[in-house]
């Protein structure tokens, strides 16, 4: 369906062409002087100049063209040629009878709809997931939520770290620890145990006390960095443990990412992507594009325009070993046998732009990718504690996300409980999912780019620009009309009416903002964009409930009215939760 401001441009534009003026000059936007009018047009400001015309002698005659228009109810020239416009009520109430009957409340489905693959999450098995990974997942899940609505075939994989050192390291550290495990000895060739040899529990102790002793034992990281190697050449006693890791640690990071709202289509991991290494690599060989500098295989990747040195993209080490940098082309050609991608989007920690600048690169210039495919990196900014540093246990260890969650969890908990309007009984589990919104909202309505402060306080305060806030107001919304069934009300019934005061009219016309905002949000890749939105919209409710009495108005058709612009709000803000990754409870 078309949107409002379309419509609006589709009169001025009218409007302009009839007094000789092209058509385009017609695009209306939100004022930017609420005080005086709700939109504005500027195109005879901008026709001046071509036409050689004082603006405001445009615009009047523009003005004068509008005549009786169906769509406004003031059209205002002000000086020096500004045209300051406001929206018939009637005409208002009718849009948003089809904006509530629109099944998509007004986003239009892409015209021609991709497939993109958004690769985020990207935990690293065996090693717990920290705070470092809650970026990736929520940012990730949200944009793949947005482009889907937007009528887009997305595909999200969680793309495991699952081949590199840390493998490697645990393995070593085991092998330290128990060196009689069948694992460990060579001439072994019977089965191998289906029981893994240790409890996620236990992993995840291997793992930080293997990596500490690699910093400073040299011969213990040389084993390590062996064992790495042997792995990726397939060992059949350390893919055998290689397996017993994975199935131990993958489910519990279905767990945990189950609480958080997020999944993924797809579980590939790095290793997936090795049998396609030895065809890319002699490949990239036989075209001339890797050459051996010092041992290594390397890809020149600079380029004339660069400011910074980037240096070349190394495919293999000296000793053949793979590196982050292949496993991450060799997916890019296993993505693109498979699923034929127009775009491919990573949601990663900004700090690693030059390594996916190097892919990129390389990826293009070697012809691993079609021309058109584009290749986007989304680097978000680090998630830091109240001293702006990155965020820390309270004894400046590293967080993890099980413990962030629950630390959360337990201050909504107090929050709701002080609020006392929900029998303990369901308290704790309302404290779950509105502890959700408050770490995702907080997280989503800052810039991704952008650093930010994690802030527990203001993030569980239902007040403010917060996830408590808006499902706050949504609540408020639904026991309304909860109670107004209750009293025998029919939500379908009558039909939405000219706003009866300014709160309300606002209110309107901000629910006319949502498809515009859905698209833009998606195509700047800006979940940001959703939350300033509603949180936009929840103030416009608002202001609109507490100057208006609802149940107790006496005439009905008004009050079917009220109701159906509530179940509108309800649905769009709703439906905007949704996109951004969690939902609201029934009551707080
Ligand atoms: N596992 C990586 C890390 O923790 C992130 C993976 C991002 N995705 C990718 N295709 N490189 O840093």
């Amino acid at each position: 369906m078309k949107k409002l401001m379309e419509l609006m441009a589709e009169e001025l534009s009218a409007a302009f062409e009839k007094a000789g003026y092209d058509p385009s000059y017609g695009k209306v936007t939100v004022s930017n002087r609420p005080d005086l009018c709700e939109y504005q047009c500027n195109g005879a400001m901008a026709g001046a100049k071509a036409y050689k015309k004082a603006p405001f002698m445009i615009a009047d005659e523009v003005v004068a063209n509008l005549g009786e228009s169906r769509v406004f109810s003031m059209a205002e020239v002000v000086k020096p040629g500004f045209i300051n416009l406001k929206v018939k009520e009637d005409f208002l109430a009718e849009y948003l009878e089809k904006l509530a009957a629109d099944e998509k409340l007004s986003v239009n489905a892409a015209k021609t709809p991709k497939t993109i693959i958004i690769d985020y999450g990207g935990p690293n098995v065996a090693k717990p997931l920290h705070v470092g990974h809650l970026r990736s997942a929520i940012i990730g899940e949200s944009i793949k939520r947005i482009g889907r609505f937007v009528g887009h075939k997305v595909i999200g994989d969680v793309h495991l770290g699952d081949w590199g050192l840390q493998m490697g390291l645990i393995i070593t550290e085991l092998k330290h620890r128990e060196p009689g495990l069948v694992y460990f000895d060579d001439s072994y060739t019977g089965e191998y145990p289906k029981e893994a040899p240790f409890t996620i529990g236990e992993l995840e102790e291997i793992y930080p006390a293997a990596s500490a002793r690699s910093k400073d034992d040299e011969e213990f990281r040389a084993e390590a960095l062996e064992a790495t190697h042997l792995l990726q050449q397939g060992k059949p006693g350390y893919m055998a443990l290689w397996n017993h890791i994975m199935e131990v640690s993958v489910s519990d990071l279905k767990k945990n990412y189950n609480n958080l709202n997020v999944t993924f289509d797809l579980w590939k991991k790095e290793s997936d992507a090795q049998p396609y290494i030895p065809d890319m690599v002699e490949e990239m060989k036989q075209k001339g594009f890797a050459y051996e500098d010092q041992g290594a295989l390397v890809v020149d990747v600079k380029e004339e325009s660069d400011t910074k040195e980037i240096p070349p993209c190394m495919l293999l080490k000296s000793d053949g070993a793979s590196l982050y940098t292949t496993t991450d082309l060799a997916t890019i050609k296993e993505r693109m046998e498979l699923f034929n991608p127009d775009e491919i989007l990573y949601v990663v920690d900004k700090r690693q732009e030059l390594h996916f600048i190097q892919v990129f690169r390389c990826a293009r210039k070697t012809g691993l990718v079609n021309e058109d495919t584009k290749l986007f990196f989304l680097g978000f900014g680090t998630m830091n504690g109240k001293d702006g540093k990155p965020f820390k246990t309270r004894e400046g260890g590293v967080m993890r996300l099980e413990n962030l969650i629950a630390d959360i969890n337990e201050e909504m908990y107090r929050k709701i409980v002080e609020n006392r309007s929900v029998k303990d009984k369901d308290a704790g589990e309302t404290a779950r999912i509105v502890g959700l919104s408050a770490i995702k909202y907080g997280d989503l309505s800052n810039q991704a780019t952008k650093d930010y402060i994690f802030d527990v306080d203001r993030f569980t305060s239902f007040e403010g620009n917060t996830g408590p806030y808006i499902l706050y107001t949504i609540v408020r919304i639904k026991s309304i009309l909860n109670r107004y069934c209750e009293e025998g009300g029919d939500l379908e019934a009558g039909r939405m009416l000219a706003a009866v005061n300014e709160s309300e009219k606002n209110l309107m016309l901000q629910l006319t903002g949502f498809g515009a905002t859905v698209e833009n949000a998606f195509e700047e890749k800006a979940p940001h964009k959703i939350c300033a939105y509603i949180y936009e919209v929840s103030n416009a409710f608002n202001r609109f409930y507490h100057e208006t009495k609802i149940l107790t108005e006496e005439d009905p058709a008004q009050k079917q009215s009220f109701v159906k612009l509530l179940v509108l709000t309800r649905n769009i803000l709703e439906t905007s939760i949704e996109l951004l990754g969690f939902s609201a409870p029934d009551r707080m």
